[in-house]
């Protein structure tokens, strides 16, 4: 199918090349005229891995182009729309700029019957709003939104837990078709005739659900559930998902603070409770918490939206996950000053990691690099080392000193601070190793990444995150 992407940043970058990857033909579009002439290239703008190998494979295959030209998209049956909704400069809310921008520029090019399927985490009610204009050109608004994560995002746009697409009238339009293809209902009775008689409703519109299920067809095959929902479900579902991942973080990060006055280990804990598989262990992971360009930014869109809707106070709980998530960056500031007698001026203090997340080099509000501004801002001389991201910390921290090579980094120092569990520092730093480059044997585990016995063996002052 002819496909085009409208924004290619993560996301958009992303979902084209893997598109392209299972058979379609895709142009991505952006307004950005060096992030389309590198992925021309075949250069992936960041750090993901499987990136650079699907981005060469379409473009030699001739089913991957990029342009900034958005009359490319004529002739495209779908037009995904992945630009970003960053958080409003002087608020919470997020900024939709990107989005009206994307869809004013593609209206000139849509045809009758094409469908425009966005992609970006949006406020409920933005497809509502954007569906007039898109009906006026002949086109179907549907909202198919995104779970990737960022280190695995490849493998999650070809290999879903889940596909979710909102289409204007929802179930009450779809219903049998989702019930037939999530294994509930109409057994054996889906299949091709179901779908075809469902692929044109009684006044000849395409059922855009289709179009979407026919694009993810090897998912789909694999019996990836896909479920259709009206429009504002599917633009909810993005967001309770963010909100419910930092609930649980923060949650475990709660009980963390609770462990520290008395003695309880929160991750022997988070072990416990995680085997109630209602619980799950995963995502009960303490430390200094959530950061990245979606989880801080959704919730606290989310709170400005339902504050907006009336009902501020449904979700005033997030505003105390937020906080819960920012206090833990502090707390492991201060185990750093505990860690060196009090204070940290003038004292070498390396901090492992800059990334939000390991396979990743995104520093956007990344708790690794907050700690290591914060340990600056109190006189330390702070070195930063990660494998990927310190041309992207650079930038943005220039006061910090940066040493890609992590033995020429822990060099001397007094401390060191584990911030990104990359396996270069959880896995692969042995105690013994380390003690023979530091000056001092004190080691702040952020992640609650390393075995305590085995760096106290080696003389080492360890403490972790909610950890005697
Ligand atoms: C997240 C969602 O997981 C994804 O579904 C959505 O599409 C985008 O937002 P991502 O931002 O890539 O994905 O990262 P994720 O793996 O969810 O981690 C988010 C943050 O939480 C990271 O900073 C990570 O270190 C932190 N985290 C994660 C914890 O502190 N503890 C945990 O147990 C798990």
């Amino acid at each position: 199918m002819r496909l085009s992407v409208i924004g290619c940043g993560y996301l958009g970058a992303v979902h084209a090349a893997a598109m392209a990857s299972i058979g379609h033909e895709v142009v991505g579009i952006d307004v950005d005229a060096r992030k389309i002439e590198a992925l021309s290239k075949g250069e992936a703008p960041f750090f993901e891995p499987g990136l650079p190998e699907i981005l060469a494979e379409g473009i030699a295959s001739g089913r991957l182009t990029f342009t900034t030209d958005m009359s490319a998209a004529s002739g495209a049956k779908v037009h995904f729309i992945g630009v970003g909704t960053p958080q409003q400069k002087d608020g919470y809310a997020a900024d939709l700029t990107y989005v009206n921008a994307a869809v004013d520029a593609l209206l000139p090019y849509l045809s009758p019957g094409d469908i425009v399927a966005g992609k970006s985490t949006v406020p409920v009610g933005t497809a509502a709003e954007l569906a007039p204009r898109i009906e006026a050109a002949g086109a179907t608004l549907v909202w198919n939104p995104e779970f990737l994560r960022e280190g695995f995002a490849v493998q999650d746009t070809i290999d879903p837990d889940r596909l979710v697409v909102g289409v204007a009238g929802g179930v009450g339009v779809s219903s049998r078709f989702a019930r037939s293809t999530t294994g509930e209902g109409d057994a054996g009775g889906g299949g091709v005739s179901s779908r075809s008689s469902l692929a044109r409703s009684t006044t000849g519109e395409v059922d855009a659900a289709s179009v979407l299920r026919e694009v993810y067809a090897p998912a789909v095959a694999k019996g990836t559930p896909f479920i259709v929902t009206d429009l504002a479900t599917a633009e909810l579902v993005k967001v309770a998902a963010n909100a419910f991942l930092a609930t649980k973080i923060s949650f475990i990060n709660a009980m963390a603070e609770i462990a520290e006055v008395t003695g309880a280990d929160v991750t022997q804990l988070a072990d416990a409770i995680g085997h109630d598989v209602r619980i799950g262990r995963r995502f009960l992971g303490a430390g200094i918490g959530f950061g990245g360009g979606c989880l801080p930014k959704d919730i606290r869109a989310f709170s400005a939206r339902a504050e907006e809707l009336g009902r501020g106070e449904s979700v005033a709980f997030l505003r105390e996950v937020d906080e819960i998530n920012l206090r833990r960056r502090d707390r492991a500031v201060q185990l750093v000053v505990d860690a060196l007698g009090g204070q940290v001026f003038q004292k070498k203090v390396t901090v492992l990691g800059a990334a939000f997340k390991p396979y990743s080099d995104d520093i956007r509000d990344s708790p690794a690099l907050d700690v290591a501004v914060r340990l600056y801002g109190l006189g330390a001389q702070v070195t930063v080392t990660d494998p990927e991201a310190i041309d992207n910390a650079r930038r943005a921290h220039p006061q910090l000193t940066y040493v890609a090579d992590r033995d020429e980094a822990i060099r001397d120092a007094d401390a060191l601070v584990l911030v990104t569990e990359w396996d270069e520092y959880r896995r692969e730093l042995a105690p013994s190793h380390a003690s023979t480059l530091t000056a001092g044997r004190v080691i702040v585990d952020g992640r609650n990444g390393l075995d305590p016995a085995a760096w106290r063996a080696e003389g080492w002052t360890y403490l972790g995150m909610g950890r005697p």
